[in-house]
């Protein structure tokens, strides 16, 4: 099977998650790199397109050119990556998909949830695949997690508890000319949520994939706790779901001694599952009275779905690249059962989309309406 033919926009000298995607993309050998526009600077993005041992004819200075070039190749690009700061999102993903190209695309999907709206129409219109990375959702524990929530062993679900803590912007690193953080505190280029959009996305996202939950209403209590940021770093979301679940949400970007400490716990009728990033290869199960069972990544009786994003046996860890590759395979078998016309095989199936990155749109916009509202409701004095 030959590698389907993979271009990037962003993910340049000094960028972070472009360099995740290659990685990810190269690890199963189902994509191969073979043009780019990395960079906001054209000669940067060249220069770094050459570094990479890219074809100095597919080295592109800007994603417009990159596009109409390689619309006229016989040989041209397949998908498109797109890992740019979160307002380019929209107006390259459109672009792409006009031309003709799937996209992978980074969340948040777009900044704005007009943008958001418009994009998930047009992938759904055009027929084209759009990807989004919620990198979270490529772990074959979390599949596990999904597919034994889904088979009800833990009973009904009523109560989710997520959490993505981070310390890394608990200084104004932003104010210091922190790339990454420039743009993620400037309300145009990163959207209206801060903490909420960049990692809440993610764990909004990940809540809702196991649990198997769809958000009805929320309320919210955001804070900027670094002075002179212009958007929140720690957010605080209530959350009801359908059928009346209930959620909690915290998302942060200011907490010391955390670096990407995403932690999920589902509580049902039943029984509760916990799983946690930094321990990723294990799912803990606790049925009602306390018997705390650990399911291990690699196990012979786990899902189809976990299995078939499985590479090493148990005790040989597996992580964040792994999980990363996982969507990458998948969406290589997406794109693949599309043009053969068949269903995927169980890897390119649950994978996260153009509705899934609208969600996660709509849910910061709710985020930021419910924490801005002048007349919050539930917020009461306390008498003592
Ligand atoms: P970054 O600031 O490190 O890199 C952005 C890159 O995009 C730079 O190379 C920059 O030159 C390039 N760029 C900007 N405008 C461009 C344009 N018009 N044409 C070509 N290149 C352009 O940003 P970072 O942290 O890598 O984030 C990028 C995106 O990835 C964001 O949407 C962010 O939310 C998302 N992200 C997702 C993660 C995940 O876990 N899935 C983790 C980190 C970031």
């Amino acid at each position: 099977m030959r590698p389907l033919r993979l271009g990037m926009v962003g993910g340049g000298q000094g960028a972070y998650i472009g360099n995740i995607h290659r990685l990810a993309a190269r690890l199963d050998g189902q994509w191969q790199l073979v043009a780019g526009a990395f960079d906001v600077d054209p000669e940067r993005g060249r220069a770094f397109a050459l570094s990479q041992g890219l074809d100095p004819a597919r080295s592109y200075g800007t994603w417009q050119e990159m596009i109409a070039a390689e619309a006229a190749r016989p040989d041209r690009m397949e998908a498109v990556a797109i890992c740019t700061p979160n307002f380019t999102h929209y107006p390259i993903a459109k672009a792409l998909i006009e031309a003709g190209f799937d996209v992978i695309c980074e969340k948040p999907l777009t900044a704005t949830l007009a943008d958001a709206v418009a994009l998930e129409q047009l992938a759904r219109d055009s027929g084209r695949f759009v990807g989004v990375t919620y990198t979270y959702s490529g772990y074959p524990m979390v599949h596990e997690a999904r597919v034994r929530v889904a088979a009800g062993e833990i009973g009904a679900v009523r109560t989710v508890q997520v959490e993505y803590p981070l310390e890394w912007m608990a200084t104004a690193i932003e104010q210091q000319g922190n790339a990454q953080a420039v743009w993620r505190t400037d309300p145009v280029k990163n959207g209206r949520g801060g903490s909420i959009g960049d990692i809440g996305t993610h764990a909004y996202h990940l809540a809702g994939f196991v649990s198997g939950l769809t958000l009805d209403s929320l309320t919210a209590d955001l804070a900027t706790f670094v002075s002179g940021r212009a958007l929140d770093d720690n957010a605080h979301v209530m959350l009801r779901y359908q059928g009346g679940a209930r959620g909690l949400l915290w998302s942060s970007q200011v907490a010391i001694g955390h670096s990407n400490g995403v932690r999920l716990r589902v509580f049902g009728g039943t029984g509760s599952l916990q799983w946690y990033q930094e321990q990723p290869n294990e799912l803990i199960l606790t049925p009602l009275e306390g018997r705390v069972q650990v399911v291990k990544r690699g196990a012979p009786d786990l899902s189809e779905d976990a299995q078939a994003r499985t590479r090493t046996p148990p005790g040989h860890p597996e992580g964040y690249l792994e999980a990363f590759a996982n969507l990458y395979a998948g969406f290589a078998e997406a794109i693949r059962a599309r043009a053969e016309g068949r269903e995927p095989d169980a890897i390119g199936r649950n994978l996260p989309t153009a509705w899934d990155g609208l969600k996660g749109v709509a849910f910061v916009e709710a985020v930021v309406d419910s924490a801005e509202a002048a007349d919050q409701p539930w917020l009461r004095p306390v008498a003592v």
